[in-house]
């Protein structure tokens, strides 16, 4: 495996790099526990943390990058906490084309009906607004969950095969993925969970069915632009067969 001088970063990482790297954020309350603070300032530092993360992989050069925001699940948490990734979704929204700049496509996964009015107007004109830029994919998945996208998928398909556009024995691998909310976008070449937590948690579970993963016990606030390469040079190494030989 050859590395290279990324200019942008003076990083030493491999010259080809994962197409599309999915986050999952997971560790925020750990971090403040540790410290002897509420869990919500836990999810602040994530979000700082995310931030950077965000503007290091734009400047590497990865072409899509997805972090797991909050899941369908994630609403059983107490209020508060809810309440507070809220508050950082929405502070995020207004000052989020200042942070991206130029040239980053964003979008959202998942259901955005569950989300207060202002908050999905912001979504929808956070992605009108960047839908023709190409340097980086943003994916979000907020109100995400896998099982739930395969679903959402089915029933739209099921409403086609309803009005006879389309016939039960067309429908392949293809057609579900093109309604999923990820249509037309690349599969999740590398996932990387921090925490120390050895499981995918319901994240984009059909677009990784030949992900590679990586995991480490940093807690994402710590988890630094060094654990990242790590993980792009330990991806690097790594032989993908897709069911090959
Ligand atoms: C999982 O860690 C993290 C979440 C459920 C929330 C992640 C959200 C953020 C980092 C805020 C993102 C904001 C923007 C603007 C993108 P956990 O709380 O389950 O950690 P634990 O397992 O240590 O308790």
């Amino acid at each position: 495996m050859a590395l290279i001088k990324k200019k942008a970063e003076d990083a030493v990482l491999p010259e080809v790099l994962p197409t599309h790297v999915g986050f999952i954020m997971d560790g925020n309350g750990r971090w403040a526990k540790k410290r002897g603070l509420p869990r919500s300032l836990g999810h602040v530092e994530g979000a700082k943390n995310f931030k950077k993360i965000v503007d290091y992989c734009k400047n590497i050069g990865i072409k899509y990058i997805s972090f797991y925001v909050f899941s369908t699940e994630n609403w059983k948490r107490p209020k508060e906490e809810i309440d507070g990734i809220l508050k950082l979704l929405r502070e995020y929204l207004v000052d989020v084309q200042a942070h991206l700049g130029d040239g980053v496509r964003a979008v959202f996964l998942g259901d955005k009906s569950a989300y207060p009015e202002d908050i999905q107007k912001a979504m929808v004109k956070l992605e009108k607004d960047t839908a023709h830029h190409t340097k980086m994919t943003l994916l979000l998945a907020c109100n995400y969950g896998g099982r739930d996208e395969i679903a959402h998928s089915a029933r739209l398909i099921a409403e086609k095969v309803q009005s006879g556009e389309l016939k039960p024995e067309d429908i392949t691998e293809k057609t579900i993925a093109d309604y999923l909310y990820t249509a037309g976008m690349p599969d999740v070449d590398l996932v990387i969970r921090p925490s120390g937590e050895l499981r995918l948690s319901n994240y984009l579970i059909w677009q990784c069915a030949y992900a590679e993963y990586y995991f480490t016990n940093v807690l994402w606030p710590d988890f630094s632009t060094e654990e990242l390469n790590k993980a792009l040079i330990d991806y690097a190494s790594r032989g993908r067969r897709f069911g090959g030989v």
